[in-house]
C-alpha cells in the first residue's frame, strides 16, 4: 500500500486550476464587499493593511491547502486524514476538513441570496426598471425585492441550480469548461468598466479614495476586518481551494500558481475600487454607504451618466459571474466528498448537496421577510451564516491548517510537495508556524472581546 493515491480526476490544465481558484477567489467578496469595507474602515490605509493580511497569512496558508489537496489526493477530510495517516498523527485531525467543508457549505446557504440580489439586478438594469430613481426610490425597490419571499427565493433558487448544474457536470466538464469562458468574460466587463470609470467618473477622487494613506482612518476593527476579510476574498479554510488542489497534476509549481491566484484576487478588488469610486464620486454620492453601495447607490449613479443604463447591465453580469464561479468552489468539497466516500454519482451527489443547500438557503432568504423576527441574540439566522463562518469557522480552520502544516505533518511530505528552494521553504514554515497563527488568534481576541487591540 503507498501513502499516496491516484487521482479519480485532474484538470486538463495548468490553466484549468488557475482559473477555476482565480474564479473561486474572485467574487462577491471583491466586488461587492471590498469596496465598501474600505469605504467604511477609511481607505488607503485600510487598503494597506489588507495587501499585508494578503502577504503574512493568505498566501502560505494558500499554499499549505493546495499542498494538502494535492498530497492527500481527496476531499478536506479524505486529503487530511490521508496525509495524517503519512505522517503518523491521530486521524482525528480530519475534524478540521469537516469544519472546513461545512464553512464552505454555511458560506454558500447565504452566498446565494447576495448572488440573487446581483442577477435580479441584472435583470431590472436591462429591463430599464432602475431608471430615473432617486436614491431614497432604489432604496425603496431593494427593500421591496427583499420583502417578497418569492421574489427573493426564487433568485437564490436561479442561483442554486445553475451552480450544481455546472458542478454536476464533473471538474473537467462542468467546473473548467465553465471557467473557461466566465473568467475571461468577467476580465474583460471589467476592464471595460473602468475604462468607463477613467472617462467619464471622477477617477481622480477614487484613486486617492482607495490609495491615500492617512493612518488615523484606522481602527483596530478595521485591522480585524482586513485579516477576516483576507481569509474570505481567497477562499481560505473552507474546503474549496483545497478541493480544488486534490485535481492538481504533480508537476505544477504551488508557489507560482498561489501567487498568480492572489495577486489576481488583489488586482480584482482593486479594480473593482476603481471602477466603482470614480462613478460614485463623480455623481455626489456617499463613499461608505455600506451593503447598499451597490445596489442603491451604483444604480443611481449609473442613471445620471452617458450610456448608464449599457454599462450598469454590464457591471451586474460581471457580478453575476464572478458570483457564480465562486458559488461552484464552494460547493465543490462536499460534492467531492459525497461521490469519493460515499460511493454516490456526481450527478447523484450534486443533487443532494443542492437540495439541502437549497433548504438552508430558503430559510436564510426568509430573514428579509417572513422571518424578520426571528432572532437569536439579536442576529437573524442569515447574519448567523456569516458570523459563524467568518468570524469563528474560517479562523478555526485557518489556525487549524497552518499548525497542521508548520507542525504536525512531517516536514519533508510538505517541502516535497511545495518544491520550493531552501530559503523560499524556510520563509514559507516561518510564516506558517509564527506569522499566519498569531494573526488569525487576533480576530478571536476581537470575537471574545478579550482585548482591545
Ligand atoms: N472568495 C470568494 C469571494 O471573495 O467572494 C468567497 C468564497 C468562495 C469564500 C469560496 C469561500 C469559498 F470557499
Ligand atoms: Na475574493
Amino acid at each position: 500500500m503507498t501513502a499516496r493515491q491516484q487521482p479519480k480526476n485532474l484538470w486538463i490544465s495548468r490553466w484549468g486550476f488557475i482559473l477555476a481558484a482565480t474564479g473561486s477567489a474572485v467574487g462577491l467578496g471583491n466586488i461587492w464587499k471590498f469596496p465598501y469595507i474600505t469605504g467604511e474602515y477609511g481607505g488607503g490605509a485600510f487598503v494597506l493593511v489588507y495587501l499585508a493580511c494578503i502577504l503574512a497569512v493568505g498566501v502560505p496558508v494558500m499554499m499549505a491547502e493546495i499542498a494538502f489537496g494535492r498530497r492527500g489526493r481527496g476531499s478536506p477530510i479524505e486529503a487530511i486524514a490521508n496525509l495524517a495517516r503519512e505522517a503518523g498523527a491521530s486521524p482525528l485531525w480530519k475534524v478540521f476538513g469537516w469544519i472546513a467543508m461545512l464553512a464552505g457549505f454555511m458560506i454558500l446557504s447565504f452566498y446565494v441570496v447576495v448572488a440573487g440580489w446581483s442577477f435580479s439586478y441584472l435583470w431590472k438594469m436591462a429591463s430599464g426598471a432602475l431608471s430615473g430613481h432617486s436614491v431614497a426610490e432604489l432604496g425603496a425597490i431593494f427593500e421591496a425585492g427583499n420583502a417578497n419571499p418569492w421574489a427573493l427565493g426564487g433568485w437564490a433558487t436561479l442561483v442554486t441550480v445553475v451552480t450544481m448544474l455546472i458542478v454536476g457536470r464533473g471538474v473537467q466538464e462542468g467546473v473548467e469548461k465553465s471557467v473557461r469562458w466566465m473568467m475571461p468574460g468577467m476580465v474583460i466587463m471589467l476592464l471595460i468598466m473602468i475604462g468607463y470609470a477613467l472617462t467619464s467618473g471622477n477617477f481622480s477622487a477614487g484613486f486617492h479614495f482607495l490609495f491615500d494613506f492617512d493612518v488615523t482612518r484606522l481602527s483596530s476593527e478595521g485591522v480585524l476586518a482586513a485579516l477576516g476579510h483576507a481569509f474570505f476574498t481567497l477562499s481560505l479554510a473552507s474546503g474549496a481551494i483545497l478541493t480544488y488542489g486534490s485535481y492538481l497534476p504533480s508537476g505544477t509549481s504551488i508557489a507560482r500558481t498561489t501567487f498568480t491566484v492572489a495577486i489576481a484576487d488583489t488586482l480584482v478588488a482593486l479594480m473593482a475600487g476603481l471602477a466603482i469610486f470614480p462613478i460614485i464620486f463623480a455623481n455626489g454620492m456617499d463613499p461608505s454607504s455600506g451593503p447598499g453601495l451597490i445596489f442603491m447607490s451604483l444604480p443611481v449613479a449609473f442613471n445620471q451618466m452617458p450610456f448608464g443604463q449599457l454599462f450598469g447591465v454590464l457591471f451586474f453580469a460581471m457580478l453575476s459571474i464572478a458570483a457564480l464561479t465562486s458559488a461552484i468552489s464552494m460547493i465543490e468539497a462536499t460534492v467531492a466528498w459525497l461521490s469519493e466516500n460515499r460511493n454516490m454519482s456526481r450527478t447523484k451527489a450534486s443533487w443532494l448537496a443542492g437540495s439541502v443547500l437549497w433548504l438552508v438557503a430558503m430559510f436564510a432568504m426568509l430573514s428579509f421577510n417572513l422571518g424578520a423576527d426571528w432572532t437569536l441574540a439579536g442576529k437573524h439566522f442569515f447574519d448567523w451564516l456569516d458570523y459563524l463562518t467568518s468570524r469563528w469557522m474560517m479562523p478555526i480552520g485557518g489556525i487549524a491548517m497552518a499548525l497542521l502544516a508548520g507542525f504536525v505533518f512531517k516536514s519533508s511530505m510538505l517541502r516535497d510537495e511545495l518544491n520550493l528552494s531552501d530559503a523560499g521553504y524556510r520563509l514559507w514554515l516561518f510564516m506558517i508556524r509564527y506569522v499566519s497563527p498569531v494573526c488569525i488568534l487576533a480576530i478571536f481576541v476581537d470575537v471574545l472581546g478579550v482585548a482591545e487591540l
